[in-house]
């Protein structure tokens, strides 16, 4: 499963950057969220190539970045070379040693058993650090979902629970404020909606994409039916900003 999310993002390193609307406005509210001033060790996951990691830098200091895709990590390391860079997986942290700073944006939805890679990373935050992630969460593409209902088109990768995300936290002591936060944004088309959300590599559902022409058509046409707008196709985002101290 890892092998195909991997694949999907590093086949983005080309558009993502004039894709990600959305990875860009959360990244601006994480980086809000992040404490003032220049921290010792920070640690960033999910690093893609740098949207985030830009104000990371401005606002705390240059971190170690992982991704477990290499291309998108090529083009940040291009950008930041006061940065640490390792192609890994956050899951099991190629990285040793206590970190004053843990953070990521948009990027740990995609752990695919946070129940346990959450609280092994937070045991390389050192006593007194701070941690903030936004994560996209259910309720994301909630158009897009019903849809797939309808017309067997655009299957939704299974996002967490908002609840379920917050409650790992909770349990690995630290102290957790959390916020969540709805944004709308509004495409000229369908076809501009999923062009831009496959520019952005996240196209990995889990399930199987086997669709006919019809069940596409039927997709195109419904969705400005049921939910289209003054000409306009609203898309949801639901996101999970965490964010608190050990
Ligand atoms: C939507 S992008 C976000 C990139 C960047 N943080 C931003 O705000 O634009 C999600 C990133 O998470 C990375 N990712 C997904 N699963 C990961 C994992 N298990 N470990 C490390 N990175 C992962 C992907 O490769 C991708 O670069």
């Amino acid at each position: 499963m890892k092998i195909h999310i991997k694949h999907a993002f590093c086949s983005s390193s080309e558009s993502y950057d004039s894709s990600c609307d959305i990875q860009r406005i959360v990244a601006e509210h994480l980086a809000e969220l992040l404490p003032d001033g220049t921290q010792d060790r920070i640690l960033e996951i999910g690093t893609g190539t740098g949207i985030f990691t830009k104000l990371l830098n401005e606002k705390c200091g240059s971190a170690v970045c992982v991704d477990i895709a290499d291309a998108l990590l090529a083009k940040a390391a291009r950008q930041f070379p006061d940065n640490i860079f390792i192609c890994g997986d956050g899951e099991y942290l190629p990285v040793g040693g206590e970190f004053a700073l843990i953070t990521g944006s948009s990027a740990i939805q995609w752990f695919q058993q946070p129940e346990k890679s959450i609280p092994a990373m937070l045991k390389h935050l050192k006593k007194g650090g701070k941690f903030a992630f936004s994560v996209f969460v259910e309720g994301t593409f909630v158009e897009m979902s019903i849809l797939n209902q309808m017309t067997g088109f655009g299957s939704v990768y299974a996002l967490p629970k908002e609840d379920d995300f917050a409650r790992i936290f909770e349990g690995c002591g630290v102290s957790v404020n959390k916020e969540v936060r709805e944004y709308v944004l509004n495409f000229e088309s369908v076809s501009g909606f999923l062009k831009k959300q496959k520019g952005t590599g996240a196209t990995f559902s889990g399930k199987d994409k086997v669709t006919s022409k019809t069940s596409y058509k039927k997709f195109l046409e419904l969705y400005p039916e049921l939910f289209g707008e003054n000409g306009k196709i609203p898309v949801t985002y639901r996101i999970l900003y965490i964010s608190g101290e050990k």
